[in-house]
Protein backbone atom coordinates (compact mmCIF):
# COMPACT_ATOMS: atom_id res chain seq x y z
CA UNK A 1 0.00 0.00 0.00
CA UNK A 2 1.28 3.15 -0.80
CA UNK A 3 1.81 5.88 2.00
CA UNK A 4 -0.40 8.47 0.59
CA UNK A 5 -3.04 7.80 -1.31
CA UNK A 6 -5.83 10.19 -3.02
CA UNK A 7 -8.82 8.29 -4.59
CA UNK A 8 -11.44 9.94 -6.44
CA UNK A 9 -10.58 13.29 -4.38
CA UNK A 10 -12.79 16.20 -5.15
CA UNK A 11 -13.60 19.41 -3.54
CA UNK A 12 -16.74 21.55 -4.36
CA UNK A 13 -16.85 25.18 -2.42
CA UNK A 14 -20.43 26.59 -2.52
CA UNK A 15 -19.76 30.24 -2.96
CA UNK A 16 -23.45 31.00 -2.32
CA UNK A 17 -25.60 29.91 -5.28
CA UNK A 18 -22.04 29.05 -7.08
CA UNK A 19 -20.10 25.74 -6.85
CA UNK A 20 -16.81 25.99 -7.54
CA UNK A 21 -15.00 22.82 -8.25
CA UNK A 22 -11.29 23.14 -6.75
CA UNK A 23 -10.93 19.65 -6.84
CA UNK A 24 -12.06 17.17 -9.26
CA UNK A 25 -11.91 12.56 -8.51
CA UNK A 26 -7.94 13.34 -8.26
CA UNK A 27 -6.08 10.13 -7.76
CA UNK A 28 -2.26 9.89 -6.88
CA UNK A 29 -0.35 7.90 -4.21
CA UNK A 30 3.08 8.80 -2.46
CA UNK A 31 5.39 6.46 -1.47
CA UNK A 32 7.44 6.98 1.51
CA UNK A 33 10.58 8.98 1.60
CA UNK A 34 9.88 9.99 -1.68
CA UNK A 35 10.58 14.27 -2.61
CA UNK A 36 7.40 14.76 -4.36
CA UNK A 37 6.79 18.39 -6.50
CA UNK A 38 3.37 19.17 -7.20
CA UNK A 39 3.31 21.85 -10.05
CA UNK A 40 -0.18 23.41 -11.87
CA UNK A 41 -0.62 26.93 -13.03
CA UNK A 42 -2.60 29.64 -9.83
CA UNK A 43 -5.84 28.46 -9.50
CA UNK A 44 -5.41 24.60 -10.65
CA UNK A 45 -6.08 23.39 -7.13
CA UNK A 46 -2.50 23.15 -5.25
CA UNK A 47 -3.40 24.54 -1.65
CA UNK A 48 -6.51 22.99 -1.78
CA UNK A 49 -5.47 19.54 -2.32
CA UNK A 50 -2.19 20.15 0.01
CA UNK A 51 -4.76 21.55 2.59
CA UNK A 52 -6.93 18.27 2.68
CA UNK A 53 -3.73 16.41 2.78
CA UNK A 54 -2.61 18.47 5.56
CA UNK A 55 -6.26 18.02 7.77
CA UNK A 56 -6.85 21.65 7.27
CA UNK A 57 -9.98 21.20 4.98
CA UNK A 58 -11.79 18.46 4.28
CA UNK A 59 -12.89 16.59 0.59
CA UNK A 60 -15.98 17.10 -0.70
CA UNK A 61 -15.90 13.24 -1.53
CA UNK A 62 -13.17 10.69 -2.07
CA UNK A 63 -10.85 8.78 -0.26
CA UNK A 64 -7.46 10.40 1.48
CA UNK A 65 -5.23 7.49 3.00
CA UNK A 66 -1.77 8.15 5.41
CA UNK A 67 0.08 5.62 6.29
CA UNK A 68 -2.85 3.16 6.06
CA UNK A 69 -5.41 5.98 8.11
CA UNK A 70 -7.99 7.22 6.34
CA UNK A 71 -7.79 10.64 7.12
CA UNK A 72 -11.08 11.76 4.99
CA UNK A 73 -12.87 9.92 7.59
CA UNK A 74 -11.38 11.57 10.74
CA UNK A 75 -13.70 13.44 13.18
CA UNK A 76 -12.61 16.83 14.55
CA UNK A 77 -10.63 15.38 17.58
CA UNK A 78 -8.86 12.85 15.27
CA UNK A 79 -8.14 15.58 12.84
CA UNK A 80 -7.05 18.18 15.71
CA UNK A 81 -3.98 15.38 16.87
CA UNK A 82 -3.59 14.90 12.59
CA UNK A 83 -2.05 18.30 12.22
CA UNK A 84 -0.81 18.39 15.96
CA UNK A 85 1.50 14.88 15.84
CA UNK A 86 1.30 13.86 11.60
CA UNK A 87 1.96 16.74 9.68
CA UNK A 88 4.64 20.06 9.24
CA UNK A 89 3.38 22.85 7.14
CA UNK A 90 5.77 25.22 5.91
CA UNK A 91 3.87 28.20 3.65
CA UNK A 92 5.25 30.84 1.49
CA UNK A 93 4.95 33.39 4.41
CA UNK A 94 6.70 31.85 7.06
CA UNK A 95 4.31 32.58 9.54
CA UNK A 96 6.22 32.81 12.60
CA UNK A 97 5.37 34.38 15.75
CA UNK A 98 7.01 37.82 15.61
CA UNK A 99 7.41 38.18 19.79
CA UNK A 100 9.07 34.75 19.89
CA UNK A 101 12.89 34.07 18.94
CA UNK A 102 13.95 31.51 16.01
CA UNK A 103 14.37 29.14 19.40
CA UNK A 104 11.07 30.16 20.89
CA UNK A 105 9.38 29.52 17.91
CA UNK A 106 10.63 25.84 17.44
CA UNK A 107 9.55 24.99 20.89
CA UNK A 108 6.07 26.26 20.38
CA UNK A 109 5.38 23.03 17.77
CA UNK A 110 7.68 20.89 19.52
CA UNK A 111 5.72 21.20 22.76
CA UNK A 112 2.72 20.35 21.20
CA UNK A 113 4.09 17.14 19.89
CA UNK A 114 4.73 13.19 21.44
CA UNK A 115 8.16 12.53 20.12
CA UNK A 116 9.52 16.05 18.90
CA UNK A 117 13.09 16.29 17.96
CA UNK A 118 15.19 18.84 19.69
CA UNK A 119 15.05 22.81 19.08
CA UNK A 120 18.60 23.52 19.10
CA UNK A 121 19.94 20.52 16.59
CA UNK A 122 16.40 21.28 14.32
CA UNK A 123 17.87 24.70 14.35
CA UNK A 124 21.45 23.41 13.50
CA UNK A 125 20.22 21.29 11.44
CA UNK A 126 18.67 23.89 9.14
CA UNK A 127 21.52 25.81 9.40
CA UNK A 128 20.57 28.35 11.82
CA UNK A 129 23.08 27.49 14.61
CA UNK A 130 24.02 31.39 15.61
CA UNK A 131 20.66 32.66 15.02
CA UNK A 132 18.55 31.10 17.65
CA UNK A 133 18.08 33.95 19.92
CA UNK A 134 16.74 36.26 17.08
CA UNK A 135 13.63 38.03 16.45
CA UNK A 136 12.07 36.86 13.16
CA UNK A 137 11.99 40.40 12.18
CA UNK A 138 15.47 40.33 12.75
CA UNK A 139 16.10 37.64 10.17
CA UNK A 140 16.16 37.79 6.51
CA UNK A 141 13.36 35.79 4.54
CA UNK A 142 15.04 33.00 3.91
CA UNK A 143 16.60 32.93 7.58
CA UNK A 144 12.65 32.85 8.49
CA UNK A 145 12.06 30.18 6.23
CA UNK A 146 14.45 28.20 7.62
CA UNK A 147 13.19 28.89 11.26
CA UNK A 148 9.35 27.90 9.62
CA UNK A 149 11.00 24.67 8.30
CA UNK A 150 12.92 23.96 11.48
CA UNK A 151 9.67 24.47 13.28
CA UNK A 152 7.70 21.82 10.87
CA UNK A 153 10.65 18.98 11.39
CA UNK A 154 10.86 19.44 15.44
CA UNK A 155 7.56 18.14 15.54
CA UNK A 156 9.27 15.30 14.01
CA UNK A 157 5.77 14.54 11.75
CA UNK A 158 4.89 11.73 8.83
CA UNK A 159 4.64 14.40 6.45
CA UNK A 160 6.04 17.55 5.55
CA UNK A 161 4.27 20.25 3.52
CA UNK A 162 5.44 22.94 2.00
CA UNK A 163 2.82 25.47 -0.06
CA UNK A 164 5.06 27.65 -2.44
CA UNK A 165 7.99 27.62 -0.05
CA UNK A 166 9.66 29.83 -2.18
CA UNK A 167 7.74 31.96 -3.28
CA UNK A 168 8.14 35.16 -1.25
CA UNK A 169 12.18 34.60 -1.49
CA UNK A 170 14.74 35.58 -4.32
CA UNK A 171 16.28 33.09 -6.74
CA UNK A 172 19.31 32.34 -5.01
CA UNK A 173 17.56 32.18 -1.42
CA UNK A 174 14.80 30.14 -3.12
CA UNK A 175 17.19 27.55 -4.40
CA UNK A 176 18.99 27.19 -1.11
CA UNK A 177 15.99 26.33 0.25
CA UNK A 178 15.10 24.10 -1.97
CA UNK A 179 18.33 22.58 -1.56
CA UNK A 180 17.74 22.36 2.41
CA UNK A 181 14.06 21.02 1.56
CA UNK A 182 15.65 18.51 -0.88
CA UNK A 183 18.68 17.10 1.49
CA UNK A 184 16.41 17.25 4.79
CA UNK A 185 14.43 14.51 2.62
CA UNK A 186 17.19 12.31 1.75
CA UNK A 187 18.87 12.43 5.52
CA UNK A 188 16.05 12.15 7.28
CA UNK A 189 13.73 9.53 5.25
CA UNK A 190 11.01 12.34 5.64
CA UNK A 191 8.14 12.17 2.81
CA UNK A 192 8.34 15.82 1.83
CA UNK A 193 5.79 17.60 -0.21
CA UNK A 194 6.45 20.83 -2.25
CA UNK A 195 3.50 22.92 -4.10
CA UNK A 196 4.85 24.94 -6.69
CA UNK A 197 3.71 26.74 -10.00
CA UNK A 198 7.43 26.77 -11.00
CA UNK A 199 7.97 24.10 -13.48
CA UNK A 200 11.50 24.14 -13.38
CA UNK A 201 11.17 22.29 -9.90
CA UNK A 202 10.09 19.41 -11.16
CA UNK A 203 13.60 18.04 -12.07
CA UNK A 204 14.36 17.67 -8.21
CA UNK A 205 11.90 15.44 -7.11
CA UNK A 206 11.43 11.55 -7.48
CA UNK A 207 7.79 12.03 -8.33
CA UNK A 208 5.71 15.20 -9.83
CA UNK A 209 2.62 15.45 -9.77
CA UNK A 210 1.16 18.04 -12.64
CA UNK A 211 -2.07 19.57 -11.68
CA UNK A 212 -4.77 21.52 -14.07
CA UNK A 213 -7.96 22.85 -13.09
CA UNK A 214 -8.44 20.70 -10.35
CA UNK A 215 -7.42 17.23 -11.85
CA UNK A 216 -4.01 15.47 -12.35
CA UNK A 217 -2.81 15.34 -15.46
CA UNK A 218 -0.08 13.30 -15.36
CA UNK A 219 2.24 11.81 -12.92
CA UNK A 220 5.84 11.31 -13.51
CA UNK A 221 8.62 9.01 -11.30
CA UNK A 222 12.34 10.61 -11.90
CA UNK A 223 14.63 8.04 -11.43
CA UNK A 224 17.35 10.73 -11.11
CA UNK A 225 16.31 13.70 -9.79
CA UNK A 226 18.62 16.66 -10.32
CA UNK A 227 20.45 18.43 -7.08
CA UNK A 228 18.68 21.43 -6.05
CA UNK A 229 22.35 22.85 -6.26
CA UNK A 230 22.71 22.39 -9.59
CA UNK A 231 19.00 23.40 -10.79
CA UNK A 232 18.65 26.84 -12.77
CA UNK A 233 15.34 28.29 -14.02
N1 LIG B 1 -12.18 28.77 0.46
C1 LIG B 1 -12.51 28.87 -0.83
N2 LIG B 1 -13.74 29.25 -1.21
C2 LIG B 1 -14.09 29.32 -2.49
N3 LIG B 1 -13.26 29.04 -3.52
C3 LIG B 1 -12.02 28.67 -3.22
C4 LIG B 1 -11.57 28.56 -1.87
N4 LIG B 1 -10.27 28.16 -1.89
C5 LIG B 1 -9.93 28.02 -3.17
N5 LIG B 1 -10.99 28.33 -3.99
C6 LIG B 1 -10.99 28.25 -5.46
O1 LIG B 1 -10.55 26.96 -5.84
C7 LIG B 1 -9.69 27.02 -6.96
C8 LIG B 1 -8.34 26.42 -6.61
O2 LIG B 1 -7.68 27.26 -5.68
P1 LIG B 1 -6.28 26.88 -5.01
O3 LIG B 1 -6.36 25.53 -4.43
O4 LIG B 1 -5.95 27.99 -4.08
O5 LIG B 1 -5.30 26.89 -6.26
P2 LIG B 1 -3.70 27.04 -6.36
O6 LIG B 1 -3.14 26.84 -5.00
O7 LIG B 1 -3.29 25.99 -7.33
O8 LIG B 1 -3.44 28.41 -6.89
C9 LIG B 1 -9.62 28.49 -7.36
O9 LIG B 1 -10.58 28.70 -8.36
C10 LIG B 1 -10.00 29.20 -6.08
O10 LIG B 1 -10.57 30.45 -6.35
MG1 LIG C 1 -1.92 28.01 -3.82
Amino acid sequence: MAFVEFRDVSKIYQMGEVEVAAVRAMNFTIEQGEFVVIVGPSGAGKTTLLNMLGGMDRCTSGTILLDGNAVSSYNRKQLTYYRRYDIGFVFQFYNLVQNLTARENVELASQICKNPLDADATLDAVGLADRKRNFPGQLSGGEQQRVAIARALAKNPKLLLCDEPTGALDYQTGKAILKLLQDTCASTGKTVVVVTHNTAFTAIANRVIHVREGSVAAVEVNENPLSAEVLEW
